[in-house]
């Protein structure tokens, strides 16, 4: 059973994050530890892929507990995380009669989650909800803190609400099973909370990393030590995570400073504007991710805020996370026309989070930055 557990006291809702291996089988004896006696029903919503792979075990375990468990399978893809899967998952509760005292469970990655717990969230006003995240991106970014979304045609994860899950739990040998481009993507946000958390979480990440490379992870599960160091690895995610969610958990938008819910933004200015360029099919979100950390870290060298030494190491690490996607065809002033979409959509001024060193990012609004140096930094990231 789980051995690790990281605490989550927000303003609306305290819930505690498990890791550890093998919890599925076991997994209704902590949903209930985290629902009330009064949830006798369980909406499991996951995808068929996932489900396939974990979904009976999940379901078996509510069922000898007494809970009864109706699945609904969304389909796999970013392009059902829509309101059209939204007012299907409702449409289930309701035929499946769920009161507000039941539960709605979702397993699988970032899309069944965000999808999930934003149909939990405004179901009768919100029921309980419990994410058991399956990937690795799931699991130290998008399970904790609340978000929940669905992308629309005026933007992506524009529609959602801030609502807290009752519990998370991280079965890490989940990831077994997920596809090398799916690791990479999530070792990039790794790397990413790593960079603006402290230097103490970038080593333990890139350490990690320098021993067990993605491409060779699924070899590695029947190695205790492997078990350990990762199920440490997660935790430490997660903790900085949760750290930072407390602390502001709505993301102010008046905030600017180092410890704002923004800087888990670090890497994202870019990556929407790749998102959007490539229409949303080219790149994993987390690979995105990965070229904006190196554009990021490129500018914050040209401004004269990082060390060529600091930048140097995020390249290295990254390069340790595996190959990211081609990205020499990319136009610079298609990336502009992105970015300036990106502004437009959320009407505020547009910001760039930087670093100064590992451990220290900045927020600055593009106002602040000179045009050729945004320029020059895409040329160097994306036309290397
Ligand atoms: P995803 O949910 O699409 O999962 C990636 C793929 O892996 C899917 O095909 C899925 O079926 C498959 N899969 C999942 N678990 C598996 C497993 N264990 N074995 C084999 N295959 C498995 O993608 P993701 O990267 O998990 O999540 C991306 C989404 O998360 C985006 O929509 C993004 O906007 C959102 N997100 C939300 C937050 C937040 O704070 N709420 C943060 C970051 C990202
Ligand atoms: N993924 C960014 C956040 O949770 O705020």
């Amino acid at each position: 059973m789980g051995n690790i557990s990281v605490k989550l006291n927000g303003s609306a809702r305290r819930y505690e994050i498990k890791i550890g291996h093998d919890l599925l089988n076991n997994c209704s004896r902590w949903a209930q530890k985290c629902l009330s006696p009064e949830t006798k029903k369980i909406a499991l919503v996951s995808n068929a892929k996932v489900f396939r792979l974990y979904g009976e075990v999940v379901k078996k375990s509510f069922e000898n507990a007494g809970l009864e468990v109706f699945v609904w399978k969304m389909g796999d893809g970013e392009k059902y995380k829509n309101l059209c899967s939204l007012e299907k998952a409702l449409k289930f509760f309701s035929q499946n009669k769920l009161k507000r005292t039941d539960a709605a469970v979702a397993l699988g990655g970032g899309v069944v989650g965000d999808l999930a717990g934003f149909a939990a969230a405004i179901y009768l006003r919100g029921i309980s909800f419990l994410q058991i995240p399956t990937t690795l991106l799931a699991m130290i970014d998008s399970s904790v803190g609340g978000k929940t979304a669905v992308n629309t045609e005026f933007g992506k994860n524009l529609i959602g609400a801030f609502y807290q899950p009752n519990g998370v739990l991280i079965d890490v040998k989940t990831l077994r099973t997920l596809p090398r481009r799916e690791l990479v993507a999530g070792f990039c946000e790794a790397v990413k909370q790593g960079a603006i958390a402290n230097q103490k979480l970038f080593d333990q990440t890139a350490e990690f990393l320098k021993n067990y490379s993605p491409a060779n992870f699924k070899n590695c599960f029947s190695d205790k030590k492997f078990l350990v160091e990762l199920e440490n690895l997660l935790a430490a995610q997660v903790r900085f995570k949760a750290e930072i969610v407390m602390q502001d958990e709505r993301e102010s938008v008046a905030r600017i400073d180092g410890k704002s819910r923004k800087i888990l933004n670090f890497g994202h200015t870019l990556a929407h504007a790749l998102e959007k360029v490539t229409d949303y099919k080219y790149f994993k979100h987390g690979e995105a991710v990965g070229c904006g950390i190196l554009f990021a870290a490129e500018l914050s060298k040209k401004l004269n805020i990082l060390d060529n030494s600091e930048l140097k190491l995020l390249n290295d690490v990254l390069r340790r996370v595996g190959k990211l996607p081609d990205t020499s065809n990319i136009k610079i002033e298609k990336v502009f026309e992105a970015f300036a979409f990106d502004k437009k959509t959320i009407g505020e001024s547009l910001q760039f989070i930087l670093l100064e060193k590992i451990g220290k990012p900045v927020i600055l609004q593009t106002g602040d930055i000179p045009k050729s140096a945004i320029e020059k930094s895409l040329e160097t990231v994306l036309h290397r």
